[in-house]
């Protein structure tokens, strides 16, 4: 069993500011550091240091060769990655003195996945393994039916939120993962019973993992309804404490942990994530994950 992950890869241009810029506002930043992101990266990144084999399909442009090798040097496959005349997505990050961040995102060539690439990547999927979705990529309804033509189990991260998200069937997938602005976008709802409810009942064979920062996250699908409470340390930078809980989730259903005993584990790996700084490099391998989960319990 394996995974492909078919998703953006960023560069990460990231400032410390005392709060985030205002309308009209100039504001002098007192730190930057240039790291690499995209969801999609990070959820590989995530998903190998968790342990598991993974698959990255996407697109870069010119100036993506680090993207690539950062990949590679962190055990994914990158054989699904192709160059394309575009630059690669880059983002724009400020992250505050309370470790929030708010992110500008230029897709670039994230934009350009074509249908023939697809295939090709897809065709190395089969029937039991899982295949990862985040929205920073076009073609995701295309993505979406290759995939469950060739019996693989979808996840998707509806991040960031577009309209045309919105309006992609999203019953498709097996796990549908959200935070609390995503589920609000979905559902209309501002709390999170609501939330789940109205998900669960627009899409009822499919499991919905609601994540909810400093409340924690809630899993449900038809036999279970699990509750894990965040683990709190000191925020330095949330950027990819999201990225870090799919990755470590897939992870968990892929070895067959119990959900309750899962969700723990992807608590402890985001608790980490959020107390370093940058979206990739926060992401804690296994070992530190095991390490940090027995000092929880002593
Ligand atoms: O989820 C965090 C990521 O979102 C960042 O790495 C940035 O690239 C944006 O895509």
């Amino acid at each position: 069993m394996k995974v492909i992950n078919y998703g953006s890869l960023n560069w990460d241009y990231v400032y410390q500011v005392p709060h985030m810029v205002r309308e009209g506002e100039t504001l002098a930043a007192y730190g930057m550091e240039t790291f690499l992101g995209g969801k999609g990266l990070n959820q590989s990144i995530a998903l190998a240091r968790a342990g598991v084999p993974v698959l990255h399909g996407g697109c870069v442009g010119e100036d993506g060769d680090g993207l690539i090798s950062y990949l590679k040097t962190n055990g994914v496959d990158t054989s699904g990655i192709e160059k394309v005349e575009e630059k690669s997505g880059h983002t724009i990050i400020q992250v505050d003195s309370n470790g929030q961040n708010c992110i500008l995102l230029y897709g670039g060539a994230n934009q350009k996945q074509n249908i023939d690439h697809i295939k090709t990547v897809l065709n190395q999927g089969n029937s039991g393994d899982y295949l990862v979705l985040q929205n920073e990529v076009n073609e995701i309804e295309y993505i979406m039916q290759i995939g469950k033509e060739r019996g693989m189990r979808l996840v998707i991260n509806p991040s960031p939120i577009d309209p045309a998200i919105l309006k992609a069937p999203l019953g498709m997938a097996d796990y549908l993962l959200v935070n609390e602005i995503e589920g609000q976008a979905l559902t209309g709802a501002s709390e999170p019973d609501q939330m789940m409810k109205t998900l669960r009942t627009r899409y009822p064979n499919t499991a919905i993992l609601l994540t909810l920062g400093e409340e924690g996250a809630w899993y449900e699908d038809r036999k279970q309804s699990v509750r894990q409470k965040a683990i709190r340390v000191k925020a330095v930078d949330t950027t990819a404490a999201g990225d870090t809980f799919t990755g470590y989730f897939i992870a968990g259903l892929m070895e067959g942990y119990a959900m309750e005993h899962l969700l723990y584990r992807c608590a402890a790996a985001s608790a980490l994530a959020v107390s370093r700084n940058g979206a990739s490099a926060s992401i804690p391998q296994r070992e530190e994950v095991e390490t940090f989960l027995r000092s929880l319990d002593v």
